[in-house]
């Protein structure tokens, strides 16, 4: 069960934008994230939960999608976010939260694809101009954007071939991820 969860939460980058995100959900998500490990359990981070469109229309432009896929401009109108969270680091607590970040991101997303929504985190995001944006404080250090919506898209994992780690969409519009083998992870 918990395979076929992690399978199905692959990084998702085009959603039927007018399913709504509801907020309880997104607060269930928050919920998951408090549960998981902090280092030191200093518990520094910090959300922003977005599901109007108003809001989302302002936070788009400040993301950058699928690196790889140079030619992809990122989701088009009727296929972008419905919904975000933004992770936030307090900087009065600490400047150093480790893994605590991805590992609340994971426990996001797994719990969004569970109920049958999906994302993708967003590291590469125009740090400052959301920062204006949304008001955030200089207390707060964004960390990353969660983009999340209705998934509208397949994706599949593929076996790695000639070590090529790009992610790459067929002529139906798959989008392939390739993995490496376990027997590549495990160090003898
Ligand atoms: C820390 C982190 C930052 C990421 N930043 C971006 C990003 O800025 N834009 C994007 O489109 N995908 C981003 N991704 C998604 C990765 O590209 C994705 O995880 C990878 O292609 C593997 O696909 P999968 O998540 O379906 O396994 C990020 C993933 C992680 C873990």
């Amino acid at each position: 069960m918990l395979k076929d969860l992690i399978l199905k939460n692959r990084s998702y980058r085009r959603f039927d934008q007018s399913a709504i995100v509801p907020m309880r959900l997104l607060r269930s998500m928050v919920e998951a994230a408090r549960l998981s490990a902090s280092a030191r359990n200093m518990q520094p981070l910090r959300y922003m939960l977005f599901n109007d469109s108003y809001s989302c229309g302002k936070i788009f432009p400040t993301l950058a999608w699928a690196g790889y896929m140079k030619e992809w401009p990122g989701p088009e109108d009727g296929e972008r976010p419905s919904a975000y969270i933004v992770q936030l680091g307090d900087l009065e607590l600490t400047n150093d939260w480790w893994c605590d970040d991805g590992i609340a991101a994971q426990s996001m997303l797994l719990t969004a694809v569970e109920q049958e929504f999906g994302g993708c985190i967003i590291g590469s995001v125009q740090r400052e101009k959301l920062r204006d944006i949304l008001n955030i404080p200089e207390r707060y250090k964004i960390i990353q954007v969660l983009a999340l919506g209705k998934p509208a898209e397949e994706v599949v994992i593929d076996e790695i071939a000639n070590d090529d780690i790009k992610y790459w969409r067929d002529e139906e519009g798959v989008h392939h991820v390739p993995k490496r083998g376990i027997d590549e992870l495990i160090i003898r």
